[in-house]
């Protein structure tokens, strides 16, 4: 029997479920070190400025396919504009889920283990040598990689099972304003610390001599990462929220409660790092390796681990949770299967790219695609190609081929509210900038520059 299709039950279930969706491993892991890597405060200008003319206005273009129909990409583009092949692109939104998932629930088995190790006393008291001896047994160790991994998934789909409103937006409710509490304290702790300004410093004076055309189209290619784009993530989430949501706003609140996130990161970590000696360019180990040898040094610090990696945890679920949905609204609305069905069918599509992945550095090390093992191929895959291209695709169908009275009608509710000077202004990013920088991104790639 079919299921009647339910939406958030409030708007600010609804922003809190997206803001978790947008709030993940890319905004504390990955945004941290890569501002360290390029320059600080110029990857931040440059990373402000993308969120503003890409992230946004992408966002937007998301939401209007979603909540105009209250269907997946496939479905809201056939009842859109009936006969568009823009409907194929919904696939690469499934593919690129099922695949980015895939790597991203290993990171988030590896933050379960820590965790653990941290509750029970085992993670501090070692030489920072011992520390990435640790994590390389971790990672290649593939029994507890593994374990995991799957464990973090069965989190997940058992939350997914709860459905929309009882499970999604119920988890988000809770865990958003416990991660903004969290992220306070650690910011405040950190600040504390003798020596922290240099960290400040480090993080936010520009030195546009670090940065180069690799961190500005890193600064992109985070804001999509970031912001949850391309995917057809977006898409997905609006298509359940209720049509008195205002658009507009809840796109820019969500990208900057985003944006804050990455930044408050950035305040926790880096001027710990200074205040205890340790390297800021220490890239993707810097919090599985260089956090543990700081909290060590710090008094409590135990409760510390724990809550930072109660945090990520946090932060990373809300993430996986979206990304999951993304099939399973698809497989519900395209194939009319039961929320049941469709959640077991991706399960299982999941486990198994998790699992391949979280061998990569064990069992299936000598397997490689161009070069990269199944777990780095996926990292590069996922955020460079899919989200890129489906963020491509996504701008110009909303830019050039969207009647514009679609779009004025969800901009302003139908009539309801003014939308002035934004739609033009988001069409001309639809239009132009969006399509301009993902194709520079996409050439830089590919080495033509
Ligand atoms: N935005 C998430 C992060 O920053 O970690 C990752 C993500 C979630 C990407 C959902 C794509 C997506 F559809």
């Amino acid at each position: 029997m079919k299921e009647k299709r339910t939406g958030f039950a409030t708007r600010l279930g609804a922003i809190a479920a997206t803001v978790g969706s947008a709030v993940g491993l890319g905004n504390i892991w990955r945004f941290p070190y890569q501002a360290g890597e390029n320059g600080g405060g110029a990857y931040i200008l440059v990373y402000l400025i993308c969120v503003i003319l890409l992230g946004i206005p992408i966002m937007m273009s998301e939401f209007i396919i979603g909540r105009s129909t209250h269907k997946n990409m496939k479905g809201a583009v056939q009842q859109l504009t009936p006969g568009s092949p823009f409907k194929f692109f919904a696939y690469i939104g499934v593919l690129g889920a099922l695949l980015i998932c895939g790597y991203y629930s290993v990171v988030c088995g590896w933050v379960i283990e820590y965790l653990w190790n941290s509750a029970d006393g085992s993670l501090l008291g070692h030489t920072p040598e011992q520390y990435s001896d640790m994590f390389g047994s971790l990672v290649g160790t593939p029994q507890r990689c593994v374990l995991w991994t799957l464990l973090f998934l069965l989190l997940n789909f058992l939350v997914l099972s709860r459905g929309i409103q009882k499970g999604v937006e119920r988890i988000a409710n809770i865990m958003m304003p416990l991660l903004f509490v969290l992220l306070i304290v650690f910011c405040v702790n950190s600040l504390l610390l003798p020596g922290s300004m240099k960290g400040m410093d480090f993080l936010f004076n520009p030195k546009f001599e670090n940065l180069g055309w690799k961190g500005v189209v890193d600064a992109m290619g985070q804001a999509f990462m970031s912001l949850s784009l391309g995917v057809t993530c977006l898409i997905t989430y609006s298509s359940y929220f209720n049509d008195d949501s205002r658009l507009m706003k809840d796109a820019v609140t969500i990208s900057a409660l985003d944006t804050l996130v990455a930044l408050l990161a950035g305040i926790v970590i880096f001027p710990a790092v200074f205040s205890f000696g340790m390297d800021p360019k220490a890239g993707p180990d810097l919090i599985f390796n260089t956090l543990p040898t700081i909290f060590q040094q710090m008094p409590g610090g135990t409760i510390w681990a724990v809550l930072f990696f109660v945090l990520l945890f946090f932060a990373s679920i809300t993430s996986t949770i979206s990304l999951s949905e993304i099939p399973i609204t698809f497989l519900i609305d395209e194939y009319k299967l039961s929320r049941t069905k469709a959640l077991i069918i991706t399960a299982v599509l999941m486990a198994v790219v998790a699992v391949l992945s979280a061998l990569s550095f064990s069992t299936l090390s000598d397997v490689t695609l161009f070069g990269k093992n199944i777990f780095d191929f996926l990292d590069y895959v996922g955020p460079n190609i899919f989200m890129l291209l489906g963020g491509l695709v996504t701008a110009i169908y909303v830019g050039w081929f969207l009647k514009k009275e679609i779009i004025h009608n969800q901009l302003t509710n139908g009539g309801k509210y003014r939308s002035s000077f934004v739609q033009p202004y988001i069409i001309f990013c639809l239009r132009f900038i969006a399509p301009v920088a993902i194709i520079i991104i996409f050439m830089y790639y590919t080495g033509i520059f």
